[in-house]
């Protein structure tokens, strides 16, 4: 063991090819197998670390963060960072960050993939299917929603809500959002072809409602029974930002009553143990926070991650630091 280099724990299992680029500037504790610390073994693991390369299920916290002075840098492989409190890696001289833009495209990938699998009932269909239900074609037979011509909602309109909006030039949609900062009036127009509404009218009026939006204190249970009161009850709402943003005992109820027509869901409260009565529901396509879930995109979020901590130990500003007021403590 080199002592003059500094440690890295890597708390979850990484493209080793990847890690590789680490080696020369620090000793590396890995985790291959993958297993999820608990609190305290994650405190333990993180004495005398320099930094840590994680994941969303790493949860930094003034109590973690008050018993590792050393630490220098906490940085997550995903863009969004609702696991950090950030405040308390400023106060204890964390610095802290996440992997923006490399997952945009990928992730409005798959919330158009939830979309039209929710709206064409496709994981209902092949259920049918793989039962050995199909016995006969009927006129009626699986009839859902169209995507084209109709309107898409986003609620959250950053860079993935942009992406999103992008794509449905092609199918022909009305696009309209909401969000806390409108875009300029040439995103709006050239680039999006998107339309600013309040919220509830992007609630009343959206075929398809896609939420992309951080979760946050003030986004928690964005969507509640009065909101999903408000859609349409042919509407579809896909997920694909954070679980929290739904509150999902509502969701269920809405479903189960037909208060909308479905829901695609790849995030959810309390994951992995999402409500279970969701399993019960046919008009609901389930996947296991997946949306950025391309081999190139994760390739690219962990050298992102990799980045950061490099530039850290470099004595450089890392280009995703989130609390920049930690350079002035
Ligand atoms: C994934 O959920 C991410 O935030 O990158």
């Amino acid at each position: 063991m080199n002592p003059t280099k500094p440690t890295l724990l890597v708390a979850r299992a990484m493209f080793p090819d990847a890690l590789a680029r680490l080696n020369d500037y620090f000793e590396l504790e890995l985790n291959q197998e993958d297993r999820i610390f608990s609190p305290d073994e994650l405190t333990e693991r993180l004495q005398g670390k320099f930094g840590m390369i994680c994941t969303s299920s790493a949860k930094i916290n003034q109590d973690l963060l008050a018993k590792l002075p050393e630490l220098k840098i906490i940085s997550t492989i995903a863009v969004g960072y609702d696991n950090f409190d950030l405040q308390a890696c400023t106060q204890h001289q964390v610095m802290a960050t996440n992997a923006p833009d490399v997952l945009n495209e990928t992730t409005a990938d798959f919330a158009w993939a939830l979309m039209m699998a929710t709206a064409r009932r496709v994981t209902e269909a092949e259920h049918f299917l793989r039962n050995g239900e199909w016995q006969k074609w009927g006129v009626d037979f699986f009839v859902g929603a169209d995507i084209h011509g109709s309107r898409l909602g986003i609620l959250g309109m950053g860079r993935i809500g942009q992406a999103i909006a992008r794509r449905a030039a092609g199918f022909g949609m009305d696009v309209i959002y909401h969000n806390r900062s409108r875009l300029s009036a040439e995103q709006e127009t050239v680039a999006h072809h998107a339309r600013y509404v309040d919220k509830e009218s992007l609630l009343r009026e959206s075929d398809h409602l896609i939420l992309a939006l951080p979760y946050s204190p003030e986004s928690h249970h964005s969507i509640a029974a009065a909101e999903l009161a408000q859609m349409k009850p042919s509407a579809t709402l896909i997920n694909i930002a954070r679980g929290g943003i739904v509150d999902d005992v509502a969701l269920i109820a809405a479903l189960r009553n037909r208060q909308i027509a479905g829901a695609g869901l790849d995030v959810f409260e309390n994951e992995p143990r999402f409500h279970p009565d969701f399993l019960d529901l046919k008009n609901v396509v389930l996947t296991p926070h997946i949306a950025s879930a391309s081999e190139r995109t994760r390739r690219a979020m962990v050298n992102r991650a990799i980045t950061n901590v490099i530039a850290a130990v470099r004595g450089e500003v890392p280009p995703d630091l989130l609390n920049r007021d930690v350079l002035e403590m």
